[in-house]
């Protein structure tokens, strides 16, 4: 039997999975690590911190399965995209990566605009310049630490790094670099106009690939270090998003996810590239070769109550800790005790700013209807039918632009949750699934490994084989007209608030 390797550098931890060829999981190891946070709306993580979670969950998997380094035929690395690890000439990361939550860099989203066009920027990257994606990182470097700019030799992405220290090849793939804002999205390749104008070098950047294609093997010293074998390949991969989806089996139109991590995602596959003028979503390459595809993001979905258990769930925390469960169960049980509407409370989860549809870094998050009357669970509820509805904006954009919706799949750790998925199937007037695999984004990138390493034909072939939808939870249509009802006024409170966002960002 062969087997595969799948390493997500997320923002909360690194999680490798071993898999079977036929995707069953062996054995999985998670570590975890923190996000900076050095002003509101700021964001860095230590990219020292991902290699050490990176081999050591690596060496856990291979220890703790018995599995024989020589069976593992390939490595794939899924990571959270956009942050910028900026080395110099001797290969130092020269400061704390700025990563995809980050909205410093709001000033330098005009600046690319006004260099290159909004026109012509969205022509080439597919996307206008956000925030969130790495260009406006780099150029908020340049801009405000020019000693740090001057020394940079390379921009590498969170995996992408992880991949040169196990590798010691510059490489980056399409599905991740797309969000870098450095590429010819529909000609799947860099483009030498965006990143010149912006004052930067070729040279800066890694050699671009197709996700499942081989971009180095394991060193000696790797080897060493995490148990595999020397010359091991290790895959492109794909930004986790993209990584998801193949984890999920969104290869192919007509089924999209909807994925509830830290950040919310709804994501569909798409044969050819389709661009949303107004720039609400992103249109990236897909890790599947030849094709692209569509997502939706909204920054706070599971940081929103990440947020709300680590600052007002104490009793919870200490009861699942002597229970031995999730303080998440204990949450959801107390949010499915109210109805729905949450006694007219409604959330708006824009506590890191928002992308899709807004794409308002000043954005904050709301509680809105507050009375005397609430209560914690309300206030639960309120969180997940805030974040649920900021996901049907999504797919509602997605819609509009002509994709075909039979089916959403639900996934990340959020998709774990009945009500907050049956919340989806009712708020989405659409049938909610899950698949047998909950492994998302590792599961992924161990198929492209596998069809780099020759085990599969294709990634569409690959998901065929080995996903299988296990659960299928029906939208309820009276519940659907009463969620429309507190969706409507959850639609306008954005555009109510707008100029009081501006205001408050202006005296931060
Ligand atoms: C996607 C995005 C997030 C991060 C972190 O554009 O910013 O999904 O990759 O998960």
């Amino acid at each position: 039997m062969a087997y595969l390797i799948g390493v997500d550098i997320g923002t909360s931890g690194t999680k490798t999975v071993l898999f079977d060829e036929k995707g069953n999981t062996i054995a999985s190891a998670l570590k975890e690590y923190p996000m900076y946070q050095p002003k509101v709306g700021w964001a860095e993580q230590d990219p020292e911190d991902w290699w050490n979670a990176t081999w050591t969950t690596i060496r856990e998997v291979i220890d703790k399965s018995g599995v024989s380094a020589e069976d593992i035929k390939g490595v794939g690395l899924s990571g959270q995209m956009h942050g910028a690890v900026l080395l110099d000439k001797d290969d130092k990361v020269l400061r704390r990566s700025i990563i995809w939550c980050d909205q410093r860099s709001a000033k330098e989203c005009d600046e690319i605009t006004e260099i290159i066009g909004k026109e012509r920027l969205i022509e080439i990257t597919a996307n206008p310049a956000l925030t969130g994606f790495t260009a406006s990182k780099v150029m908020w470097v340049k801009n405000n630490e020019p000693e740090i700019f001057e020394k940079v030799r390379k921009i590498l992405l969170p995996k992408d790094y992880v991949r040169f220290r196990l590798t010691g090849e510059y490489a980056t793939e399409v599905s991740d670099a797309s969000g870098m804002q450095f590429m010819d999205i529909p000609r799947r390749t860099w483009s030498e106009e965006v990143v010149t104008k912006l004052g930067l070098e070729m040279s800066m950047l890694a050699k671009l690939y197709e996700s499942p294609e081989v971009t180095g093997t394991i060193t000696e010293s790797v080897a060493q270090l995490t148990g595999l074998k020397v010359g091991t390949p290790v895959v492109g991969g794909a930004g986790d998003q993209a990584a998801g989806a193949v984890g999920n089996g969104i290869v192919k139109s007509g089924v999209v996810s909807s994925t509830i991590g830290t950040s919310g995602v709804v994501f569909a596959h798409s044969d050819t590239v389709s661009i949303d003028p107004k720039g609400r979503v992103h249109t990236f390459c897909h890790a599947v070769p030849g094709a692209w595809h569509i997502m939706g993001v909204t920054q706070g979905a599971g940081l929103s109550l990440k947020w709300f258990r680590d600052n007002f769930c104490m009793e919870e925390i200490r009861t699942a800790e002597l229970m031995g469960i999730d303080p998440y169960v204990l949450m959801d049980q107390e949010a499915d005790r109210v109805d729905v509407g949450s006694n007219g409370l409604i959330y708006l989860p824009y506590l890191m700013g928002e992308r899709t549809p807004h794409l308002d870094p000043d954005a904050r998050g709301v509680f809105f209807g507050l009375s005397a009357k609430h209560t914690k669970a309300d206030m639960i509820r309120a969180i997940l039918e805030g974040v649920v509805f900021s996901l049907r904006d999504c797919l509602d954009i997605i819609k509009e632009m002509g994709v075909e919706v039979k089916e959403v799949r639900a996934s990340g750790g959020g998709g774990k949750s009945k009500i907050w998925r049956q919340m989806q199937a009712d708020v989405f007037n659409s049938s909610i699934t899950t698949i047998n695999s909950s492994e998302g984004p590792a599961l992924g990138v161990a198929i492209l490994a596998g069809v780099g390493a020759g085990i599969y034909e294709s990634v569409p072939q690959a998901c065929e084989a080995v996903i299988q939808v296990k659960t299928v939870q029906k939208a309820n249509c009276e519940l659907n007209k009463r969620y429309e009802k507190f969706y409507a006024i959850y639609r306008q409170l954005y555009n109510s608030l707008k100029n009081d966002f501006k205001a408050l960002a202006k005296i931060m």
